[in-house]
């Protein structure tokens, strides 16, 4: 069976003064937007007030990804979903319940993520896979756009590509996704890629996605 690829757009780097009109530049031509929120307190920055990510979602043609990095994600992976996402990561690290919460973003409808980063090993959590719709492996230290793809991370996509087995859950990954990098993820597992820089630092974001999708699609098996 050919491995659906999904692009998921960051707009951590986009032009801030003007997110819906960045968002309409790759929306046609992407699967879901991905929406970093950072609470200063998980990661040493901070995006968007609730306000404004809600602000964000209504306004979205395609249907949001959030990542959360934030701290108590127990209470606000939950009202994200209740906002309107299509899919919510939460973070191990950041969560005291992990089973409770990841029910509660199902329970509000939307997609349930579970993301690790670069230090924590993503075969902890095999005893929360059925209730995860997908994991998302962190290839950078969360908190900002446009570091390098972390080599090292590739034996953790392949190990979590082995947990996952055949269930139909989607496997992410996150930091330095660019046309250079995008098949090794492809190659160890990886099907849903998040890019912010390399997509919103180029004059067309929407080729550079059609880029990366022809890119992981030609070695995915
Ligand atoms: C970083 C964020 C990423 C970020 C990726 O903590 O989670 O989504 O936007 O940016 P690039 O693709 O530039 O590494
Ligand atoms: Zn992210």
């Amino acid at each position: 069976m050919v491995r659906e690829i999904r692009i998921t757009p960051s707009i951590l780097n986009a032009d801030q003064e003007h997110l819906e009109d960045e968002i309409e530049r790759i929306a046609k031509v992407s699967d879901l937007l991905h929406l970093d929120i950072m609470d200063d307190i998980f990661v040493p920055n901070f995006t968007y007030d609730f306000e404004r990510a809600c602000q964000l979602i209504a306004r979205s043609s395609i249907p949001v990804d959030a990542h959360l990095m934030v701290a108590n994600a127990d209470l606000i992976g939950p009202s994200y979903a209740q906002a309107g996402c299509g899919s919510v990561t939460i973070h191990a690290e950041a969560t005291e319940n992990i089973p409770a919460t990841l029910r509660s973003i199902r329970g509000e409808g939307a997609r349930a993520g579970l993301a690790v980063k670069p230090a924590t090993e993503i075969t902890d959590y095999a005893e929360v896979v059925d209730l995860v719709d997908m994991f998302l492996i962190m290839t950078v230290e969360p908190g900002f756009g446009g570091q390098a793809f972390m080599m090292e991370m590739v034996k953790k996509i392949e190990r979590a590509k082995s947990m996952i087995g055949s269930r139909p859950i989607w496997l992410q990954v996150d930091g330095g996704i660019t046309q250079s990098t995008i098949e090794i993820a492809t190659r160890a597992g990886a099907d849903t890629f998040v890019a912010g820089s390399a997509v919103f630092r180029s004059e067309n974001p929407g080729q550079i996605v059609e880029q990366l999708r022809k890119l992981a699609q030609s070695v995915a098996g």
